[in-house]
């Protein structure tokens, strides 16, 4: 069933799990989330980035969406995710997205929090949920989203963000980074423990791609209720795909090997879906 994303992290808050967000880019990479869901049992979140919007419109995404939710009797969120355009926001939302990131991480504190307040007005009245982002999260290899310099959330002010605000989930910034770590990732649960105690709200994890499953389970204890992968997809199916063009497939139709890249998908969001757990 098509849902919110506060409604979805209200489960995940009640059943202390995490519920996976991937990227998708088209109609085969949003079906591999659809159908690990289907297969496993768990709600999942469909993300499209702004940064895709040369893909397919927010328009087609939402079509698409809405016939492929038909596959699955799981709840499952449409999701824009980082988004810094606010006229943008309102048509993903026209288009029938269920959930909005609004990404102001790199204004100073009291803009950032004025326009997500106007982001929440203009999305809670039509029923979808806001994410919004504070701190900074690194950019690492192969990240198609870049990343900043990398500033920790401050538990005090994300208190306040959050309660000013409005959003339904907040972004924090705790040593993860957009694509895959490039040496040994140094996560501070300590910071995520302490934003945990005195934000109203459930957190999100962004940069999942490679996190220890360890590191995971310790971010889900501590408040984590939404991952983000995004990265990890997209190597693991270009590697599938240099495999299967060098060696026997040479009189392989393009169809198929779309399907075969499906495959490889849902075996990256299964893995995590499973992670995400207790
Ligand atoms: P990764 O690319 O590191 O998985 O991060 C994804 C993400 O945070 C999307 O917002």
């Amino acid at each position: 069933m098509i849902r919110n994303l506060a409604e979805v992290l209200a489960g995940a808050e009640a059943g202390g799990y995490a519920v996976g967000s991937f990227n998708g880019y088209d109609y085969l990479t949003f079906r591999a989330t659809v159908e690990a869901s289907r297969e496993l049992g768990f709600p999942a979140i469909i993300a499209f980035g702004a940064a895709y919007l040369k893909n397919m419109s927010v328009e087609e995404v939402a079509s698409v969406f809405r016939q492929l939710a038909t596959r699955t009797s799981q709840d499952v969120v449409l999701h824009l995710d980082h988004c810094k355009d606010f006229a943008a926001i309102v048509r993903a939302i026209k288009a029938g997205f269920t959930s909005v990131m609004y990404d102001g991480s790199a204004l100073p504190f009291e803009e950032n929090l004025a326009r997500t307040a106007q982001v929440v007005a203009v999305a809670h009245a039509a029923g979808v949920s806001v994410e919004a982002e504070l701190g900074s999260i690194a950019g690492g290899d192969k990240s198609h989203e870049g990343g900043g310099e990398e500033i920790y959330t401050n538990p005090e002010l994300a208190k306040r963000f959050a309660e000013e605000t409005g959003i339904d989930a907040l972004a924090v910034s705790i040593g993860t980074v957009h694509g895959l770590y490039k040496g040994e990732p140094k996560i501070s649960i300590e910071t995520l423990r302490a934003i945990d105690t005195v934000v109203p709200v459930p957190l999100v994890l962004h940069g999942g791609s490679g996190t220890p499953e360890q590191t995971i389970k310790q971010c889900i204890a501590h408040g984590i209720r939404k991952i983000n992968v995004n990265t990890e997809i997209s190597v693991a199916v270009l590697d599938a795909l240099q495999t299967s063009l060098s060696d026997t497939v040479k009189q392989a139709h393009l169809s198929q090997l779309m399907l075969g890249e499906m495959d490889v998908m849902k075996q990256v969001v299964i893995k995590y879906m499973r992670m995400f757990r207790p």
